[in-house]
């Protein structure tokens, strides 16, 4: 049921840790399954990811996307990181079972909330960066809310 890579990922997590000082840190949590993401992000002054390490108490496929993402956003600048979609995880990790697609939007959604941390720790602004939400949950839900203030 789950891809080669999936197993690999999950297996063998790739990036598994804390950055002391962090340029950016994002937490993302699931209310429904209870599952939290923590995703750290070192960017250095070209706004280039030099490192990204991550923390997740999760299931199986919430290790192996946050494994994923953290490889794809590695050595990327900040704007090419916000390509880094769940959709793109899922394709890298050839496929995620229907049932366990929300687990990478945890993934897509913890690289934002840190990106979001990093531009307000530098008072800049990232083009098509939007607030993050704490909870996924919220964002199902508020997909057709305009404002997220
Ligand atoms: Fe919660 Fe996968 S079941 S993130």
């Amino acid at each position: 049921m789950y891809s080669e890579k999936v197993m690999d990922h999950f297996n063998n997590p790739r990036n598994v840790g804390e950055i002391e000082q962090p340029s950016g840190v994002g937490t993302v949590g699931n209310a429904k399954c209870g599952d939290i993401m923590r995703i750290y992000l070192d960017i250095d002054e070209n706004g280039v990811i030099q490192d990204a390490k991550f923390k997740t108490f999760g299931c199986g496929a919430a290790v192996a996307t946050s494994s994923m993402a953290t490889e794809l956003v590695k050595g990327k600048t900040v704007q090419e990181a916000l390509q880094v979609t769940n959709k793109a995880v899922m394709e890298a990790l050839d496929g995620l079972p229907p049932v366990k697609v929300h687990c990478s939007l945890l993934a897509e959604e913890a690289i934002h909330a840190a990106l979001w941390d990093y531009a307000e720790k530098n008072h800049i602004q990232i083009d098509g960066l939007e607030k993050p939400v704490a909870d996924i949950e919220e964002k199902e839900g508020a997909e057709e809310t305009t404002e997220g203030y």
